[in-house]
């Protein structure tokens, strides 16, 4: 029986570096994600030496991301995988005028929806042949009303995480694990999380 392998999709800081470690410490094998050169992530000669730990730098928003994802495919040699999809981009979108930043609004979807997109593209195969888990780090802000009024595309994105997850959950039936994680807000002083 191979041992299961966890995908952290956003794994070069915040939380998703917190995860890498927590896995790591746990012995678990991980391969993390995200945009930022390897050696601007301090802690990865850790990660690395721990013989568990590879990195792919691949921007998910991009449609050329496919093809380098699917190095991570093969590194899973038929081992169950869990996809822990945690990228985003969190910023506010409206600016002093109350008008959209479009650019910005744009680049939260490419990472939140088309990042999405390009993911599953990559893993479903893989998921429904060898099995595993998908979680989406989500937020409270996909459900709750809109809070401060300066976020439009980051709740938005949330919520076509959570429906998405929701419909593939029905999809794949009982063949793979979908979990939705509600995070409220995290890091700092006065941190509250809701599961
Ligand atoms: N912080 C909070 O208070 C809070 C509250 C509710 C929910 N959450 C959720 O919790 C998760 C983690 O939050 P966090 O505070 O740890 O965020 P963070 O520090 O901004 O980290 C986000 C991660 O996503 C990666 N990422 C972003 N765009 C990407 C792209 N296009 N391609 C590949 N990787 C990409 C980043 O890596 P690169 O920059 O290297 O690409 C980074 O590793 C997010 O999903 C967030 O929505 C956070």
């Amino acid at each position: 029986m191979h041992s299961r392998i966890y995908i952290i999709v956003g794994a070069s800081q915040g939380l998703g570096a917190s995860l890498v470690r927590e896995c790591l410490n746990r012995g678990l094998k991980v391969i993390g994600m995200g945009r930022t050169r390897e050696e601007k992530i301090g802690e990865i000669e850790k990660w690395r030496n721990t013989g568990l730990f590879n990195y792919i730098q691949a921007d998910i928003g991009e449609p050329s991301s496919v093809d380098i994802m699917k190095s991570a495919v093969n590194m899973c040699y038929g081992s169950p995988v869990c996809i822990i999809f945690n990228a985003a981009v969190i910023e506010p979108d409206v600016g002093h005028d109350g008008c959209l930043k479009i650019d910005v609004f744009k680049s939260i979807n490419r990472t939140g929806v088309d990042g999405l997109n390009h993911v599953l593209q990559v893993f479903e195969k893989y998921l429904t042949s060898h099995g595993g888990m998908l979680v989406g780090i989500s937020s409270i802000s996909a459900w709750v009303p809109p809070i401060g009024g300066n976020k439009v595309a980051y709740p938005a994105s949330k919520a076509y995480l959570d429906m998405a997850l929701r419909s593939l959950r029905q999809l794949w039936d009982r063949r793979i694990h979908i979990m939705i994680v509600h995070l409220g807000h995290i890091g700092g002083a006065g941190s509250w999380l809701v599961p």
